[in-house]
């Protein structure tokens, strides 16, 4: 769907694009675990500007196939982020629901700003059509994709492009 210079391209002008909009501020890229690693390693690496990095990791709760938007924090953020720039990274949107949730528990803690960057935007099954999303990668149709941090079943994540899988669920 998407090759490694197609990505690579495209990270390059987000970078660009956060280094312009973020001059003289106190930044940090918040990757959510696991499938945020290689688009974050990227990113940072295209953006200009003194800054830190930092990781979560949340499981989100389903009811049978469906979430139901509740998070567990699994790991929570190294440093407080009181007074930042907090940017964060996400592998896809789908729903919305885990990032909406994020976004709520990070918003108690006291940060200048909290802004969203995707690689990939799915809107179609969009549950919280409110979420505003800052940054997109690329806006894909309604398909399960994986490589480039995105996994079926644990797997495929160290591909370097981004492929679609026609049957998820014989993975
Ligand atoms: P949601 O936005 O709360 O529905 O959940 C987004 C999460 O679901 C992402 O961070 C991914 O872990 C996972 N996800 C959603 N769509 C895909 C996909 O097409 N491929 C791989 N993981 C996906
Ligand atoms: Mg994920």
């Amino acid at each position: 769907m998407h090759s490694a210079e197609a990505i690579a391209a495209r990270v390059k002008e987000l970078g660009e694009q956060i280094t312009k909009d973020y001059a003289d501020k106190d930044v940090v890229l918040v990757g959510v675990l696991k499938g945020s690693c290689v688009f974050m390693a990227d990113l940072m690496r295209a953006i200009d500007l003194p800054m830190e990095i930092d990781f979560m990791a949340v499981a989100s709760y389903k009811d049978g196939t469906v979430s139901t938007g509740d998070i567990e924090i699994l790991k929570d953020l190294m440093k407080p982020i009181r007074n930042k720039d907090v940017i964060i990274i996400e592998d896809i949107i789908d729903t919305g629901l885990t990032l909406a949730r994020l976004v709520k528990i990070l918003g108690t803690r006291g940060a200048n700003s909290i802004k969203l960057a995707t690689l990939l935007d799915k809107p179609e099954p969009r549950i919280k059509t409110e979420l505003k999303v800052d940054y997109t990668g690329f806006t894909i149709p309604n398909k399960f994709v994986v490589g480039y941090g995105l996994d079926v079943a644990g797997r495929f994540r160290n591909l370097p492009f981004i492929a679609v899988v026609k049957n998820p669920d014989l993975i």
